[in-house]
């Protein structure tokens, strides 16, 4: 599956509540039997009463005993089992085993039958349960009820599955584990005027009368429960393409809308098939899109029928972003991914989900880049993903990568080191084993282990035996594939190399410990780390080359520095390595006078991306100084490509809040102004038609930022687009940049500009947020800001989940939104639900004493715990440890400046 990644803010508040501990054994299902077939029949109620149905069906489950026992486990939640339909038989004899009595696990959701005789060793039997019910809701879990609204207005229902991690239990009595893979059979029944799709080809239907009809669907391979699904809706489907339909919504299908992801998925399984050796084991693959709303993540690997959010799958040049058209790759790509890395060869427990996550999130980029080459995918992953899981894998609440939780599902942390830690160690394997190795490792790691479940360690010892054929061992520099690799699985979180240079004596100490970002612990991990490197002096500045050259293993090791007084050295090429790197500062100043004055093309995009990232973030945990990332940023005054502007934009959140409480925070603008100005004038404000992928996001980027911090010519071309939308009725803006610049406008814009986009959102829906109300948020006009809010109370739509929004944007766009929010708080009466939100929102910027005071205050008042002590007591901490003096130092002798007087400390 695939989601979307949390703002951090959310993730702090999530992971202070969550228990960490260790994985408990006792959940786990007994596996003295074993599924081997299932024919589960299900029949579909579509008359939804109170938002809500049921379902109803039966279930065989033919069993193979390995163990002499009198119990069969099963899991179930929420069921309604009829346990006088439970029947048990000996398959070669006939005889049936009496049930003795059922026994209930509510916390474990077991369902545990006990017999009158015992279950014999090496036998099978047919389990039957007889009747079994359910009830259907708009819950996003197990089999559930979605609904979408017609061209004409009607609103129609359909129901859908998705069973990951845990709820096939919710669904059917099954034995909901990923190790007990079993083939299914199975049909639906429904109303004549619904189509039923499953993982498999339909077989055939029968006429049941009474307007019920039941599909048969194929037997399926041998798979894992929770990759079962089942969809019975009135959707259209597109023509079949070679292996692929795609279920959608009948007008989205009459206008074509999915034509983009069709081709996609018929170039994408090919691409998987040839990379894996392994032909896709089913003769189809169908693609559903689910409404919007009614799916918990963005996308499920379903063996056969893989389901989307509509987002991703519904592309047009009108409604679309880039951003969504890229996720409607990746996607496709990171599901098909998972039909062998997942399904195929499925984990043996949950705590292994990376061996399925991991993988399909790294190829959903590699698989991707080679469906869409020009996007500079590849680049991309690295800092979207790596360097965002160097981000949360850097805190006391991060988890190792065997240690994912199923019950957590809504614990992001342990969810997010299966996806985007697991990946960039991926990556980091892929280039210190080579490609090739890589490759061939993976295809016999599926081989031997298809329609099987594993564990780490198998695939260790399938690219080990890759290495031993191929004689590499020095790629590893002899260590073997499971040694280095259990120390990235294993270890929680990951290291910082801090590189010391001597000077005088022509060595070089390399030394490893495990990097946090704000509080640490005490830790003695070590990892076996893959350490490439270029120097300045060297005559070919090879960035291209990232096998090891050296292995650091130890806590720390020293060896001759050869080009001791010529320039800088730099670790970690393309930063494959999923590390930071820390540098004494004679070598972080000679990288910084290099960008500043070379032509900086000359260390590779992505180590200039790496550079950013990792110099900010130590700096932020006081391990460097800032004028460190200061000084290095100020080659961004040349920089017009997107992979290095990122991470420096990324960080200018925690950067702005530390400085708006300073009286520097103007020449703080100033300073981000003229560093993304080349960026600007490089892409400049409107789409052009032969934009690159990546420029796209620049200009979002840039654009944002400029026109927040007050340059003139960005907010003046952006309220020229209002204006000129309200003279001659035409918005000349692309999908991508209208949000920002509508927003953009409205900072500066009149009453009347105003009151010109209220009647289009009023328009648009006088019920619903829209992208207009959004915009509306942005105005720094207080007295404007308080008219909107007093409005929206009046109209009502604050007091719904929409006015959430509205207030939230308000509060995030501006100081002023964050003054007239602070009292519509002390002032207006809403509802005490709504106000704790309230106190919530303008909580997170609160940074000082006397705000806590008031806030607690008003909070007081309110039943319920709004955590305003920690929200704000954190923020209070970062100001503090934020070193705001130093910014405020080098931001003062920014000015004056040029690049000849960095502060260089040569010895
Ligand atoms: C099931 O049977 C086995 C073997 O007889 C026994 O060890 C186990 O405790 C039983 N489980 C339950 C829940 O009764
Ligand atoms: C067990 O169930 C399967 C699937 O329904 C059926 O084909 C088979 O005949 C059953 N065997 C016995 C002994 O009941
Ligand atoms: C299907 O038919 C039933 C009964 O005739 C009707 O109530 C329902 O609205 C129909 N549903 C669709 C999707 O056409
Ligand atoms: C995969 O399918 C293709 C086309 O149907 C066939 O030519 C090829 O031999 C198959 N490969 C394997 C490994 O089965
Ligand atoms: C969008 O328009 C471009 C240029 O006309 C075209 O090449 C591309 O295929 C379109 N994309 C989609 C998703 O329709
Ligand atoms: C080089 O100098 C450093 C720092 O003075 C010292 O720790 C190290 O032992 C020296 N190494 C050699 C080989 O002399
Ligand atoms: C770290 O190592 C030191 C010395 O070997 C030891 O005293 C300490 O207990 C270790 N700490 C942890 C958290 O393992
Ligand atoms: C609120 O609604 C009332 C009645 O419709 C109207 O008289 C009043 O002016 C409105 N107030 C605001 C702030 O729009
Ligand atoms: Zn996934």
């Amino acid at each position: 599956m695939t989601f979307r990644q949390l703002s951090p803010i959310l993730i702090v508040f999530i992971i202070c509540s969550l228990i960490n501990g260790d994985i408990d054994s006792s959940f786990n299902i007994p596996k003295n039997v074993k599924p081997i077939r299932y024919t589960l029949t299900v029949e579909t109620n579509m008359e939804i009463h109170e938002n809500s149905s049921t379902f109803n069906g039966s279930v065989i489950i033919e069993l193979f005993s390995s163990q002499a026992a009198s119990n069969i486990t099963l899991h179930e939640r929420n069921l309604d089992i009829n346990r006088h339909t439970i029947k048990l038989i000996h398959y070669i004899s006939g005889t049936e085993l009496k049930v003795s009595n059922i026994e209930t696990d509510e916390e474990r959701e077991f369902y545990i039958i006990h017999l009158e005789d015992e279950l014999l060793t090496n036998e099978y039997y047919n389990l039957t349960i007889g009747e079994f019910s359910g009830v259907m809701t708009y819950d996003f879990v197990g089999f559930y009820l979605a609904k979408y609204t017609t061209k004409s207005g009607e609103e129609r229902n359909i129901a859908v599955t998705d069973f990951q991690p845990t709820d096939a239990r919710k669904a059917f009595p099954c034995f909901d584990d990923p190790s007990m893979k079993a083939a299914f059979v199975i049909n639906i029944i429904r109303p004549a005027n619904y189509t039923a799709v499953s993982n498999e080809e339909l077989l055939y239907t029968e006429d049941l009368g009474n307007d019920r009809f039941m599909d048969t669907f194929k037997q399926t391979v041998i798979m894992p429960t929770y990759v079962v699904a089942y969809l019975v809706s009135d959707y259209k489907h597109t023509q079949r393409i070679e292996r692929h339909r795609i279920f959608a919504k009948p007008d989205a299908v009459d206008n074509g809308e999915l034509d983009y992801a069709l081709s996609t998925a018929v170039e994408t399984l090919k691409v998987v098939e040839e990379y894996t050796g392994l032909n896709y084991t089913n003769t189809k693959m169908d693609l559903v899109a689910v409404p919007e709303e009614y799916f918990k993540l963005q996308a499920m690997e379903n063996w056969g029928l893989v389901t989307y959010k509509e987002r991703f799958l519904l592309i047009s040049n009108e409604t679309s972003t880039t951003e969504d058209i890229q996720s409607c790759v990746t996607n496709i790509a990171h599901e098909f991914s998972h039909q062998w890395f997942g399904n195929l060869v499925t984990f043996k427990e949950w705590r292994y989900m990376w061996l399925s996550e991991g993988f399909a999130s790294y190829f959903e980029f590699y698989f991707g880049s080679l469906v869409r080459p020009s996007w500079r995918l590849m680049d991309l992953f690295t800092i979207t993903v790596l360097q965002k899981a160097l981000e949360f894998d850097s805190t006391v609440y991060t988890e190792s990568m065997n240690n994912y939780k199923p019950r957590d599902i809504g614990s992001m942390p342990t969810l997010q080191i299966s996806y985007y830690k697991a990946s960039s160690v991926i990556r980091m394997a892929q280039h210190f084993v080579t490609f090739d190795i890589l490759k061939n490792g993976l295809r016999r790691y599926l081989k031997e282990n298809k329609f099987k479940s594993t564990e780490p360690k198998d695939l260790y010892s399938a690219l080990q035996a890759i290495i031993d054929e191929e004689n590499a061992h020095d790629l590893l520099g002899n260590n073997s594939v499971i040694s280095i690799m259990e120390t990235w699985d294993s270890n929680t979180g990951f290291p910082l190399v801090t590189v010391h240079r001597n000077y005088n004596n022509k060595t070089i100490t390399l030394s490893q410990e495990r990097f946090f970002s704000e509080k640490e612990d005490e830790n003695n991990s070590t990892w076996y780390i893959p350490i490439s490197y270029v120097y300045q002096a060297s005559s070919n500045r090879d960035f291209s080359d990232t096998r090891a050259a050296i292995w650091l293993v130890e806590k720390s090791m020293t060896s001759a520095d050869d080009f001791k007084s010529n320039g800088w050295l730099l670790i970690n090429k393309q930063q494959t390595g999923y590390y930071r790197v820390n540098y004494d500062l004679i070598n972080w100043n000679r990288l910084a006078l290099f960008l500043n004055k070379n032509d900086f093309h000359e260390i590779h995009v992505i180590n200039r991306a790496q550079i950013i990232d990792d110099a900010f973030n130590l700096a932020r945990s006081g391990k460097v100084p800032y004028y460190v990332p200061l000084n290095l940023s100020k080659y961004l005054v040349k920089e017009t490509d997107y992979i290095p502007i990122e991470p420096f934009v990324r960080f200018l959140p925690h950067l702005s809040f530390v400085m708006s409480s300073s009286e520097k925070y103007d020449i703080y603008r100033n300073y981000v102004i003229d560093l993304l100005s080349a960026a600007y004038d490089y892409v400049g404000f409107n789409e052009k038609p032969n934009d690159a992928h990546l420029d796209k996001y620049t200009r979002k980027a840039v654009i944002e930022w400029l026109c927040k911090f007050g340059h003139a010519e960005c907010r003046n071309n952006a309220l020229r687009k209002l204006r000129e939308w309200k003279e001659n009725g035409i918005l000349s803006v692309s999908v991508d940049m209208k949000q920002i610049v509508l927003c953009n406008a409205i900072r500066i814009a009149n009453t009347n500009d105003w009151e010109f986009l209220y009647e289009k959102a009023v328009r648009k829906s006088s019920t619903q947020y829209n992208e207009y109300y959004a915009a509306l948020a942005c105005s720094e006009n207080e007295f404007i800001l308080n008219d909107y809010l007093n409005r929206l109370l009046n109209s009502t739509i604050l007091l719904n989940k929409d006015g959430k929004k509205i207030f939230n944007k308000i509060i995030e766009e501006s100081d002023v939104g964050v003054k007239v929010g602070m009292n519509f708080i002390r002032n207006a009466i809403v509802p005490e639900e709504m106000q704790a939100y309230f106190i919530f929102v303008v909580s997170r910027k609160c940074k000082t004493e006397k705000q806590l005071e008031e806030m607690r205050l008003l909070a007081s008042a309110l039943p319920g715990d709004i955590p305003v002590d920690e929200l704000i007591s954190y923020n209070i901490e970062i100001i503090k440890e934020s070193h705001k003096e130093d910014i405020e130092n080098w931001l003062l002798k920014y000015n004056a400046e040029n690049i000849e007087s960095l502060n260089i400390v040569e010895v």
